[in-house]
């Protein structure tokens, strides 16, 4: 790690809001925003697409190594393409949803892609949204935040979003798998935004960074 370059990691269960939390305070502080999430979508949309079985652990594992996964720079944000391709709005599809938790508890998935997160600190500093940021990626950084809201509140926010997705099934496998499970780093700065808008949460993150010295 590049000593001099910072983190702030956003963790939380799906539909939390991290994403627009993420995009807003990297806007506000010029860190680069990645979304490790979209990883582990892009590497279940590409085994999906070469009809592979995503619960064939050695075959994603040997398709992981097969393809390219390449982050292209787009404003502040990074977009993932795959062999060359961009997969777009498709990483957020009903099957890509459905299979992600399961690709995403495969131990040596999860190493390789910690490694290349971890290497996003070398060219700049970060937010990054995700699972572990806070527990396994980053445990050093000092700015942890994990973003909570009801089950109630994330399945009507993701239903207002168009999508399809089984949240429950989804943190039920995201907080039970043995390689480092979704939970609440000790040293985290808790928010629950159920009843709270965008502005609130970001505005609370913001006030955090700034008595952490983090920004003024
Ligand atoms: O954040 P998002 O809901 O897009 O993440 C999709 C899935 O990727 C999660 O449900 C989880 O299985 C996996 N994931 C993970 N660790 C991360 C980020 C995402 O296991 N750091």
């Amino acid at each position: 790690m590049v000593p001099s370059n910072k983190v702030i990691a956003i963790d939380g269960p799906a539909a939390s809001g991290k994403s627009s939390v993420a995009t807003r305070v990297s806007k506000k502080t010029g860190f680069l925003h990645v979304n490790s999430g979209l990883m582990y979508r892009a590497l279940t949309w590409s085994a999906l697409r070469a009809d592979i079985d995503t619960n064939n652990e050695s075959k994603i594992i040997d398709h992981l190594n097969s393809i390219e996964m390449e982050c292209i720079k787009s404003n502040d944000s990074l977009l993932l393409h795959i062999d060359g391709n961009d997969p777009g709005e498709e990483l957020k599809s009903q099957e890509v949803n459905r299979s992600v938790s399961v690709v995403a508890a495969i131990k040596e998935v999860r190493s390789e892609l910690v490694k290349r997160q971890r290497e996003y600190l070398l060219i700049s500093d970060i937010v990054m949204e995700g699972r572990d940021i806070g527990s396994v990626v980053f445990p050093e950084t000092p700015f942890k935040f994990y973003i909570d809201a009801s089950p109630e509140v994330r399945a009507l926010r993701r239903r207002g979003e168009g999508g399809v997705d089984d949240l429950r099934e989804r943190d039920k496998l995201d907080s039970s798998r043995k390689v480092s499970p979704l939970v609440i780093p000790e040293d985290a700065f808790v928010i629950d935004t159920s009843e709270m808008d965008l502005n609130e949460v970001v505005e609370k993150v913001l006030s955090e960074l700034n008595n952490k010295g983090l920004i003024t």
